[in-house]
């Protein structure tokens, strides 16, 4: 599988991908990253010897023909997967149209709660409730913001003398433990999604879309109702 990751920041989480195919843990190819800021992510792909692609805002008319040109650089990679890391834009229909169902975001609470804003927002905003569990969340990319299929979650207790900093390093060392493995999934075949629904089938259950049965040039890894 073919990954394309989608960065604007430090990129602690295209690192964690990135190393977890370097030490085999992710079964996948890194084919771009593509980066819409001059951002520390470029260096992190580099470092991993990845292709990055600066595409800034101020070189294109508007966002549409910003993601429009993204877009086109994921379809000459050949990506299967597109993977936000830290992507800090909205997507445009252009784009998520053209990867539907294969565009996967990693989101610094668990959702539902707390979406809509990019961190440090989410972490903040659960220290403000007074929730006793945060996390983060990986679920597939949506028209709608943070609202599309729920993949993977892991929580960790936010504690009483929690910081915003304090709760969003414990958070951020769980989604670079979560995010390269439910990509993992995605490579093994083992995510389905219905009605809006994601499910992770366990190892041992057959699938019930066989990859021979797919028709000639289909390259979804999972069947959509
Ligand atoms: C992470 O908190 C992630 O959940 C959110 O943006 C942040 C990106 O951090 N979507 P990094 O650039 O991967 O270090």
């Amino acid at each position: 599988m073919r990954i394309g990751l989608l960065a604007s920041g430090r990129g602690s989480n295209a690192d964690a991908i990135l190393s977890a195919i370097a030490e085999g843990r992710l079964d996948a190819q890194a084919a771009v990253l593509i980066c819409d800021r001059a951002a520390e992510a470029v260096s992190v792909a580099q470092r991993h010897g990845v292709p990055a692609r600066l595409m800034l805002r101020r070189d294109y008319p508007d966002r549409v023909a910003q993601q429009t040109a993204m877009r086109d650089a994921l379809l000459a990679a050949d990506v299967d997967l597109v993977a936000l890391a830290g992507f800090a834009a909205i997507l445009e229909p252009v784009m998520v149209d053209a990867f539907e169902g294969r565009i996967l975001n990693i989101h610094p609470s668990l959702l539902p709660s707390f979406a809509g804003s990019v961190a440090p927002g989410p972490q903040a905003a659960a220290l403000r409730a007074g929730v006793k569990l945060a996390g983060c969340t990986v679920h597939v990319v949506t028209a709608e913001v943070d609202a599309g299929p729920i993949v993977g979650q892991a929580a960790v207790p936010v504690l009483l003398d929690d910081t915003v900093e304090s709760l969003a390093a414990r958070i951020l060392a769980e989604e670079h433990r979560l995010y390269p493995q439910v990509l993992q999934w995605f490579v093994e075949g083992r995510v389905t999604i219905s009605h809006g629904i994601a499910r992770v089938r366990p190892r041992d259950e057959p699938a019930n879309l066989r990859p021979e049965r797919r028709p000639p040039g289909d390259r979804r890894w999972f069947p959509r109702s």
